[in-house]
C-alpha cells in the first residue's frame, strides 16, 4: 500500500529533477525550459541557438529571439531534432550546411522573418532536408523567384505556408517539385494570376488563396482538392473545366467577398457540401435568355491568359443547367447578393440542403410549394429582402418539419401563409421584425379557408422559444397571444404605443429576455416574470424605475435614453447585488444625486456599459460626466432651493443698481452729458 502511494510522488520528483538538471547545470541558458524532449526558449534575447541543451532534444522552440543568421554549426549538437521553430527572429539566412546532421527534421517554422535577404543561401540549406514535411515561410517578404528557389527539390513537403508574402503570379514552375503537397496556404499575397501552377501537386487537398487580387478562376480541374478558399479577391468568374467525367472531391468552396456576377459554374460531379458566396453580386439571368427580347445578346464568354492563348475557356452564360452538381450541398451562403428569384428547380437540386442564408438580397416573392425545399432544411434566413409575398400550401409546410430557425425580418410582408407557424413543428426561433404583420386575435385564428392571413398565429407551438417582433407596428397584444408557448426570448421593441396587457403573464415561468425598448410603456408590472434575466426598457421616457423590477433576479438591464434623474439608494443597492450589465447613458441625471453611481462602481461585478458616457446636469443645466462627480458644486441643502435664492436675489440687485443710477444722474446731469460725449463722440480713426 505504502509503496503504491509513494510511486506517483517519486515519479513527480523524478520529473522535476529532469526539468531542473539542465537548468541547474547550464545557468547561462536559463531562458530555456525543458519539458521531456522539448526545449522552450521563446521570448529570450538569444542571438544564437543555445549550446548547452541535452543532445537528445527533439523539439526546439526559439520564437521571438534575435537570431539573424542560423550558422552552419549551430545544430550540430542536436541530431535528434525533428521540430524547429524560429518564428519572429529577424532571421535573414540559414547557412548552407546548417542541416547537414539534422536528417530527422520534419517540421520547420520560419514565419515572420527577413528571409528575402538570404533566400539563395537558405535554399541550399533546405535542399539538405530529405524528410521535411511541414514548412512555414509566411511573412518573409518573399517574391515569386525567391519562392521558386526556396522550394526546389523539397519533394517530401506536405504542408506549406506562404501567406503574407509578395507572390504575384504562379505557374507550373512555382511548386513543380512538391509532389507530396497536401495543404498550401497562399493567403494575403498580391497574386493576380494562377496558370497551371498545381498540375504537379496531385495530392493537394486544401488550398487557401484568400485576400489576393485574383480576377477569375477558370478551367478549374483540381479534382482531388477538398477545400478551396478564394474569398476576398476580385473574382468575377469561377468556371470548371467542362467535359470532365471525374468526380471532384471538393467539399468546401469559399468564394465570399468577391465580384461574382454569376453563380459559379461548378463541377458536374462533386461532393460539394458547403458553398460560401456571400458578399458578391450574384444573380440569376434566365429571364434574359429570351431570344426575342435580346436577339443579338452574346451567350458565351471567352477567357484569355497572359502567357499563351491556348487555355481559353468558353462557357454558355445563360444556361442555368451549368450550375453543376449541387446535390450534396448542405450549406449555401448567399448573403449580400442580388438574387431576385431562384431558377426553376434550383432548390430541388439540393435535397440535402440544411442551411440557406439569403439575408440582404432582392427576393420579391417566394413560393414554397413550387420550390420544394427539402425536409432537411434547418435554417432559413430570408431577412432584409423585398419579400411582399410568401406562398405555401399545407403539404409544402408539413415537408419543412425540421425547420428550426426562420428569419423574415426587414421585408415588406403584410400577409403570411395560413397556418405557417403551426405547421412547422420544430420551429425554435422566428424573427418577423420590421414587417407589417399583426398578431391574430382569437376570433381571427386560422379558419383554413384563406390561403394567406394578415396576422400571425403561433398558438401551442411547444418548440418555439425565441420570438422577435420588433418594429411591426404592433399596438394591442391580445391577452392570449402567447398562450401555450414556452418562450425564453420575446423581443417587441420599436413598437411605439404598444399595449402588452396580460399577454406576457402566460410566459412567467419561462421568459428570460424581454425587449420593450421604444414602446412608450410606462409602468408595467414585471413581478410575475420570475425567470427574467435580461430586460430592455430603453427609450421609453421613464422618469423612475418600475418598482416591480426590484423583485426580479435581473442580470442585464437596459435603461438607456429615459428620463431618470436619479436611482434612489435603496433601489441602487438592490440592483447592485444582482446585475451584471447595466446600460444607463442618455438619461438626464441630477449631478447632486449620484450616490447610485458610487454604489454601482464599488460593486466590482457590475459592468456599466459606456460608463464614461453617463452624464448629469448641474444646477445651471450644465452637463458633466457622472464619473467626475467630485467637481460639481452642490450645496448641502438639496438642489432646488438654491435656484430660488438666485431667482430672488438677481431682480433685487438689479432694481437697486437701477435706482442708484437714476438718483446719481438726476442730481448730476452734467455727468450724463460727459459720459455720453466720452463714449460716443470719441473721434475714431479708421
Ligand atoms: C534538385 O533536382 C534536380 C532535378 O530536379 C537535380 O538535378 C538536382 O541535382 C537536385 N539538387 C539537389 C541538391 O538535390
Ligand atoms: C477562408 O479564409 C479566410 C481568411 O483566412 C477565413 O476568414 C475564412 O474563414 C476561410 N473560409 C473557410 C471556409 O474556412
Ligand atoms: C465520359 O464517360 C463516358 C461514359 O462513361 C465516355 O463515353 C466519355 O468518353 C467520357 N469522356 C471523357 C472526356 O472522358
Ligand atoms: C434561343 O435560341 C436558341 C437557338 O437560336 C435556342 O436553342 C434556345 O432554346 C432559345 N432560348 C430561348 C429561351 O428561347
Ligand atoms: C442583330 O443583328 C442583325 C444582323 O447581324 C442586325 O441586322 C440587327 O440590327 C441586330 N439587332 C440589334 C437589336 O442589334
Ligand atoms: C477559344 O476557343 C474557341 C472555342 O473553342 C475557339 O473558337 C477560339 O478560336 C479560341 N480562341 C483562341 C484565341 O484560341
Ligand atoms: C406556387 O406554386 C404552385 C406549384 O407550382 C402553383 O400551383 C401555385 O400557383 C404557385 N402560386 C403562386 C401564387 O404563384
Ligand atoms: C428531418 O431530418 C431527419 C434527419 O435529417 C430526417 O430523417 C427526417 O425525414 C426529416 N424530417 C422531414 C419532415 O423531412
Ligand atoms: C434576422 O436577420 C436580421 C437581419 O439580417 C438580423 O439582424 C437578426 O439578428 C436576425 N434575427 C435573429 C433572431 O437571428
Ligand atoms: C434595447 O432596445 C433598443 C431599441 O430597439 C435597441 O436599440 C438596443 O440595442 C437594445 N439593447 C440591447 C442591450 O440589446
Amino acid at each position: 500500500m505504502l509503496i503504491h502511494g509513494l510511486t506517483p510522488i517519486l515519479l513527480c520528483l523524478l520529473a522535476m529533477w529532469r526539468i531542473l538538471t539542465p537548468v541547474l547545470s547550464h545557468p547561462q541558458h536559463s531562458q530555456c525550459q525543458l519539458i521531456q524532449r522539448t526545449a522552450l526558449c521563446n521570448n529570450g534575447e538569444l542571438s544564437s541557438v543555445p549550446a548547452g541543451l541535452p543532445d537528445n532534444v527533439e523539439e526546439l522552440q526559439l520564437n521571438y529571439n534575435h537570431i539573424q543568421t542560423l550558422q552552419d554549426n549551430s545544430l550540430l549538437r542536436y541530431p535528434s531534432l525533428n521540430t524547429l521553430s524560429l518564428a519572429c527572429n529577424s532571421l535573414e539566412k540559414i547557412e548552407s550546411h546548417t542541416f547537414q546532421h539534422s536528417k530527422l527534421l520534419e517540421s520547420l517554422n520560419l514565419a515572420n522573418n527577413n528571409l528575402h535577404i538570404g533566400s539563395q543561401e537558405t535554399s541550399h540549406a533546405l535542399k539538405t532536408l530529405p524528410g521535411l514535411r511541414a514548412l512555414d515561410l509566411s511573412q518573409n517578404e518573399l517574391n515569386d523567384e525567391m519562392v521558386a528557389t526556396l522550394l526546389q527539390n523539397l519533394t517530401s513537403l506536405e504542408y506549406l505556408d506562404l501567406s503574407g508574402n509578395l507572390l504575384q503570379r504562379l505557374d507550373e514552375t512555382s511548386f513543380g517539385d512538391l509532389h507530396q503537397l497536401k495543404e498550401l496556404d497562399l493567403q494575403r499575397n498580391i497574386m493576380y494570376e494562377i496558370d497551371g501552377a498545381f498540375d504537379s501537386n496531385p495530392k493537394l487537398q486544401r488550398l487557401n488563396l484568400a485576400f489576393n487580387y485574383l480576377l477569375c478562376l477558370t478551367d478549374f480541374h483540381m479534382t482531388q482538392l477538398v477545400v478551396l478558399n478564394a474569398s476576398h479577391n476580385f473574382i468575377e468568374w469561377f468556371i470548371t473545366r467542362q467535359n470532365l467525367n471525374d468526380t471532384f472531391q471538393l467539399e468546401t468552396l469559399d468564394l465570399s467577398n468577391n465580384k461574382m456576377l454569376f453563380f459559379p459554374f461548378l463541377p458536374d460531379h462533386s461532393h460539394l457540401r458547403t458553398l460560401y458566396l456571400s458578399h458578391n453580386s450574384v444573380s440569376f439571368y434566365e429571364h434574359l435568355a429570351d431570344n426575342s427580347t435580346y436577339p443579338n445578346s452574346t451567350t458565351t464568354v471567352e477567357f484569355y491568359n497572359m502567357k499563351k492563348y491556348m487555355g481559353n475557356v468558353t462557357t454558355q452564360l445563360w444556361d442555368e443547367s451549368l450550375h453543376g452538381d449541387i446535390s450534396s450541398v448542405e450549406t449555401l451562403d448567399l448573403r449580400g447578393n442580388l438574387v431576385e428569384y431562384f431558377p426553376d428547380g434550383f432548390i430541388q437540386k439540393m435535397p440535402a440542403l440544411s442551411r440557406l442564408q439569403m439575408c440582404t438580397n432582392c427576393l420579391e416573392t417566394l413560393n414554397l410549394t413550387s420550390e420544394q425545399f427539402s425536409g432537411s432544411l434547418y435554417e432559413l434566413d430570408l431577412s432584409n429582402n423585398r419579400l411582399s409575398k410568401i406562398v405555401a400550401d399545407r403539404g409544402a409546410l408539413t415537408a419543412l418539419g425540421n425547420l428550426t430557425y426562420l428569419n423574415l425580418s426587414l421585408n415588406n410582408l403584410e400577409r403570411l401563409p395560413s397556418g405557417l407557424f403551426s405547421s412547422l413543428q420544430s420551429l425554435r426561433s422566428v424573427d418577423l421584425s420590421y414587417n407589417n404583420v399583426d398578431i391574430c386575435r382569437p376570433e381571427e385564428a386560422d379558419t383554413g379557408k384563406d390561403a394567406s392571413s394578415a396576422c400571425a398565429d403561433w398558438k401551442d407551438i411547444a418548440s418555439l422559444t425565441q420570438l422577435y417582433l420588433k418594429g411591426c407596428n404592433l399596438k394591442i397584444i391580445p391577452s392570449s397571444a402567447f398562450a401555450g408557448l414556452s418562450l425564453t426570448h420575446l423581443e417587441m421593441s420599436d413598437n411605439p404605443g404598444l399595449i402588452v396587457q396580460e399577454s406576457i403573464q402566460s410566459l412567467s415561468r419561462t421568459l428570460q429576455h424581454l425587449g420593450l425598448g421604444n414602446t412608450q410603456i410606462q409602468d408595467l408590472d414585471f413581478s410575475h416574470l420570475q425567470s427574467l434575466e435580461s430586460l430592455n426598457i430603453s427609450r421609453n421616457s421613464l422618469a423612475y424605475l418600475p418598482p416591480s423590477l426590484l423583485s426580479l433576479d435581473l442580470k442585464v438591464l437596459d435603461l438607456r435614453d429615459n428620463r431618470l434623474s436619479t436611482i434612489p439608494s435603496g433601489q441602487a443597492n438592490t440592483l447592485a447585488s444582482k446585475l451584471h450589465t447595466v446600460f444607463l447613458t442618455g438619461n438626464p441625471f441630477n449631478c447632486c444625486q449620484t450616490e447610485w453611481f458610487s454604489t454601482f462602481e464599488t460593486k466590482k461585478t457590475i459592468n456599466m456599459v459606456g460608463r464614461s458616457g453617463i452624464e448629469c446636469e448641474d444646477l445651471i443645466q450644465m452637463t458633466h460626466r457622472v464619473e467626475h462627480s467630485q467637481s460639481f458644486i452642490c450645496l448641502e441643502k438639496g438642489g432646488e432651493s438654491i435656484i430660488w435664492y438666485i431667482l430672488l436675489f438677481v431682480p433685487i440687485c438689479l432694481s437697486f443698481v437701477g435706482i442708484l443710477a437714476i438718483v446719481l444722474l438726476t442730481f448730476k446731469p452734467k455727468m450724463l452729458q460727459k459720459s455720453i460725449k466720452k463714449n460716443c463722440l470719441k473721434p475714431t480713426s479708421y
